[in-house]
């Protein structure tokens, strides 16, 4: 199980001791989340953080871009260091010229699915993409309940990446803990984010361990 811990769960205070214990962990990437107030009701930081994030740890990054328009910030995504560009699917109009746009900026290029949107509206794209995440919450909030319904999509996710030649990932994003965790694992997942989870275990970089071998 590749773990991307959120920062969004981080002591923004002491940024730079939470990266630390990340770039000490098991974990295979960070996993940034940006907000913007308008596609999802909070807003978190953007790319001087990001960036500051891209200096300090070692694992690729993996951003979350809750936002409208993310099409207009590619070349900015890119130069502050992601190696993961992730879009949601319901704020891109042409989302196909945004993957490959994401593709020639030479990052790659990940899709996420609201817990409302069915894993079908990939279909004609996901020969194209490197990883779907899958959202276990309403985004826009850390610490929030997982919704039982995305095991199902997992594996409806996993048929249609199989059914279409895909090599794309399936990660999980939202109240994923050990429990959750597991059976996400047992539905097919290849990644799960965790944020509060993680940032609230007194052993951190245990927790992340624990998650890892699922
Ligand atoms: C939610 C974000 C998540 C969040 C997960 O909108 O996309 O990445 O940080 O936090 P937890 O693991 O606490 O649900
Ligand atoms: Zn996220």
């Amino acid at each position: 199980m590749i773990v991307s811990p959120s920062i969004l769960s981080a002591d923004f205070g002491r940024l730079d001791q939470d990266i630390e214990m990340i770039n000490r962990s098991q974990a295979g990437w960070i996993h940034c989340d940006v907000m913007d107030g308008v596609f999802v009701p909070n807003i978190s930081f953007g790319f001087p953080v990001i960036e500051a994030v891209a200096r300090r740890t070692s694992k690729p990054l993996d951003v979350h871009l809750m936002i409208v328009n993310p099409q207009n910030y590619i070349s900015q995504v890119r130069d502050c260091g992601a190696a993961i560009m992730n879009v949601h699917q319901e704020a891109c109009v042409h989302l196909h010229r945004t993957v490959e746009a994401i593709k020639a900026a030479g990052m790659k290029a990940a899709v996420t699915l609201n817990p409302a949107t069915p894993v079908e509206t990939l279909t004609d794209i996901v020969a194209d993409l490197d990883m779907v995440l899958l959202m276990s919450v309403n985004p826009g909030f850390g610490g929030q309940k997982f919704i039982t319904r995305t095991y199902d999509k997992i594996r409806r996710l996993r048929k249609l990446i199989d059914e279409n030649g895909s090599h794309a990932l399936i990660q999980v994003d939202g109240g994923v803990n050990l429990e959750t965790g597991l059976a996400v694992a047992q539905a097919g997942a290849d990644s799960v984010v965790a944020g509060s989870a993680v940032f609230k275990a007194s052993d951190p970089v245990d927790y992340i361990e624990k998650l890892a071998v699922l």
